[in-house]
């Protein structure tokens, strides 16, 4: 079986003669159950969603035209395979099924008409009888069913094989949108059902930690949530940025509801996230119009979908209309063109980041996906490329998915030409220094072991340092970085600070006249002084960000005491050379150390880290060169009035906040006086409950702590 995307055959279906039909289906019939078993128990799929889609619609054309071969074993009779892991099996009390596929309007339209026909049949509805639609985006997760016995969860399981699937209660127990007890009035037993999924930015932010702790790195959002819910220890999970939207229910005793619609809103109040972008829509414009608006959406959505669903909102008429096979008859996933395109491979780059990571780029003939001109994607790591089997000179596949990065999904096996070579992760870096190449410990990341000499990294640490969250330096681009760099302009970051010196050397250099010299040395003077916590971000000490950066400054407070303590930290570590626990880093190891590794958020292996960071004695040469040139800014501790209406409060917010963001609104309870804190506990204050607020809410009514609407929360923090 190829390793790589599988095109369906270029042969129309009816062209086929009945022994290739033959053939061919039993072709897509092992080709699935291939890619089936990647996805479901590997959470590794090959291939893009819309192969595998392309895949099962060419065996359902093949089984229309030879209903022969259809029987049990075949794709289109059954959900997925059954599963085979470590977890517990549940059966499902009502079966999950899936949903059938509509690709275009044409194919949208035979399902409204289907619709209508058969509820003309079934039913006396007027043949110009309004047939109102529960329109939902499709969010691209895996879906589970949560079983709730009065009120209470008592059960979760994925979907498996739609009859049986696996127990996952303890790792579902983690996810912060699944209430544990429903609130208000509930069905004595109900399985709700929806979707577990991952935000694309928690997505990313969780692979750059697990690629910093050499874990294993993920693909994609769903194959993230789908790998992270699989997970023996639930501890593991609970680490997970997993999230969860409810669309559908199983058994549901007594069902008191009549509609869809109606369902969601009980979600709501049972303390479900249901997806805000649901609408009903009453006629088949309203419809096509909901598409087209998520289409357009879609871009700039915080999470992966992959098309939307249309359901009959009535439930009487959904159970009159009924079920075919695996599907039912009252619902369909109209699917968004997938963005992909195919090109070919020029070639197979190195990059380094500034940590000295190497990513291969694929660099490709540029190409049009989905509206943007493509010419690079990503190959993710060493192993990815392997997986994949992709060679130079290789028609590949390329996908891009809203704000990600491009990737290369695989190759397409028929146009791979004669003489490729397998690719060898070089083994020495790319920079002019060539220095060996390190394979983190069990990871999948290579590291160049060249540190602070290696040119690449430089010219990354460079580019970070001006970046925008660092010293933001406006006219001075990665580019310009580039070529100072190769000149000798540039090399460590004080050089920046150094360049009004040499006014004369870049207003000579192509592209530079008065005015844009004038203004690069004007952007670099106002940022001779700079906050304490953007410099600790920008001089770029490993698994240190911006939030981080932050709580170093405002517990450091100034540079110079923040240096000494590091370096005294760093020293301290190299002469305790056991692994030191937090508890007991500050008499084991030393009272700097101690500090350091009981910050918020830093623990002993990003201490570790730093203090390796410090221990360079070059690092400390940059960094004494750099503060002689600025000045920086302490960072206060924030003083807070004594009669500060919030003084020594720990407050939360909860929930969705409709006239500020978040960030607004405990910018304000800060200025108050309080500790804003992400979970509920006995020592909080108030909670603050927004829209579809969930188990802090409850947690809250069980603790018997203040909670305030959004609108109290703003007539109590108005004014001083
Ligand atoms: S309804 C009987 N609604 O799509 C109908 N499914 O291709 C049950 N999905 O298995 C499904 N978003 O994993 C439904 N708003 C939504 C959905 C949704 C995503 C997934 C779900 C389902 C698959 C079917």
């Amino acid at each position: 079986m190829s390793r790589a995307a599988k095109v369906v055959s270029a042969i129309a279906v009816d062209d086929l003669t009945a022994r290739q039909a033959r053939a061919e289906h039993k072709r897509l019939k092992a080709e699935i159950a291939h890619h089936d078993k990647l996805y479901h128990e590997q959470d590794a799929p090959e291939i893009s969603d819309a192969d595998y889609d392309r895949l099962r619609q060419r065996l359902k054309a093949i089984e229309e035209r030879l209903p022969e071969l259809v029987d049990s074993t075949s794709p289109t009779q059954t959900v997925a395979p059954t599963p085979t892991t470590a977890f517990a099996k549940v059966r499902h009390g009502r079966p999950m099924l899936s949903l059938d596929n509509a690709f275009s309007d044409e194919e949208l339209q035979a399902f409204l008409d289907r619709v209508r026909r058969g509820l003309e049949r079934e039913t006396d509805l007027a043949a110009d009888a309004e047939i109102a639609f529960a329109c939902e985006p499709k969010i691209d997760g895996l879906s589970i069913s949560l079983r709730y016995e009065d009120g209470e969860f008592i059960v979760g399981a994925t979907r498996g094989d739609g009859t049986t699937g696996e127990d996952v209660t303890a790792n579902l127990r983690t996810v912060k949108d699944i209430p544990h007890r429903l609130r208000g009035t509930a069905p004595r037993a109900l399985d709700v059902r929806g979707e577990i999924y991952m935000e694309r930015k928690a997505f990313q932010q969780m692979n750059e930690r697990q690629e910093a702790a050499g874990e294993k790195t993920f693909a994609n959002p769903r194959n993230a949530a789908a790998g992270s819910l699989r997970q023996l220890d639930a501890g593991i999970t609970a680490t997970r940025p997993l999230r969860f939207f409810a669309y559908a229910w199983g058994e549901a005793e007594p069902r008191s509801w009549k509609t869809h619609s109606a369902y969601l809103g009980l979600l709501k109040e049972w303390g479900f996230k249901v997806n805000p972008l649901s609408q009903l829509c009453r006629t088949a414009d309203e419809v096509r119009a909901f598409y087209r608006r998520i289409a357009v959406e879609r871009p700039s959505l915080p999470y992966d979908i992959d098309g939307v669903v249309y359901k009959v909102d009535r439930i009487d008429w959904q159970e009159r209309l009924g079920f075919v096979s695996r599907a039912p008859r009252w619902a369909i996933a109209h699917k968004f063109p997938a963005e992909q395109a195919r090109t070919r491979l020029n070639g197979i780059l190195i990059q380094v980041g500034r940590t000295g990571a190497l990513t291969p780029v694929a660099d490709l003939e540029p190409v049009n996906v989905g509206g943007v001109m493509v010419a690079r994607a990503t190959l993710h790591n060493a192993d990815e490329i392997e997986r994949l089997d992709v060679r130079v000179g290789d028609m590949v596949i390329v996908q891009r998915a809203g704000d990600v990065i491009p990737q290369v999904l695989g190759y397409v096996p028929e146009e791979r030409p004669k003489k490729t070579h397998k690719f060898h992760f070089p083994t020495h870096c790319p920079c002019p220094l060539h220095t060996e190449v390190r394979s983190e410990e069990g990871g999948v990341v290579r590291r160049c072991t060249g540190g602070l000499e290696c040119p690449f990294q430089q010219v990354e640490r460079l580019r970070h340092f001006v970046s925008r969250n660092c010293f933001d330096i406006e006219g001075l681009g990665g580019t310009h970085i580039e070529n100072f760099w190769r000149d000798g302009l540039l090399k460590i970051p004080g050089d920046i600070f150094r360049l009004p010196d040499r006014v004369d050397d870049i207003r000579r250099r192509e592209g530079w006249g008065d005015l844009s010299v004038r203004n690069l040395v004007a952007a670099i003077e106002a940022r001779r002084t700079i906050t304490l916590d953007r410099f600790i971000n920008a001089i770029g000490i490993p698994l240190i960000g911006e939030a981080t950066a932050k709580i170093l400054a405002q517990e450091y407070g100034a540079a110079d005491a923040w240096l000494a303590e590091m370096l005294q930290a760093a020293a301290e570590r190299t002469k305790a050379p056991e692994p030191a626990k937090k508890e007991k880093a500050a008499t084991e190891v030393g009272p700097s150390y101690g500090r350091l590794c009981n910050v918020e958020q830093i623990g002993v292996t990003t201490a570790d880290a730093m203090c390796a960071f410090f221990g360079e004695g070059h690092t400390i040469e940059i960094i004494r060169d750099l503060l002689g040139q600025l000045t920086v800014q302490p960072v206060e501790r924030r003083a807070v009035a004594a009669d500060a209406k919030l003084r020594d409060k720990i407050v939360v917010f909860t929930g969705e906040l409709a006239s500020m963001t978040r960030d607004a609104a405990k910018a304000r309870a800060e200025e108050l006086g309080a500790k804003v804190t992400d979970s509920v506990s006995k020592k909080t204050s108030l909670v603050v409950v927004g829209e579809n607020a969930g188990s802090k809410a409850r947690k809250a009514a069980e603790l018997g702590i203040q909670t305030m609407t959004e609108a109290e929360w703003l007539a109590f923090s108005a004014g001083s």
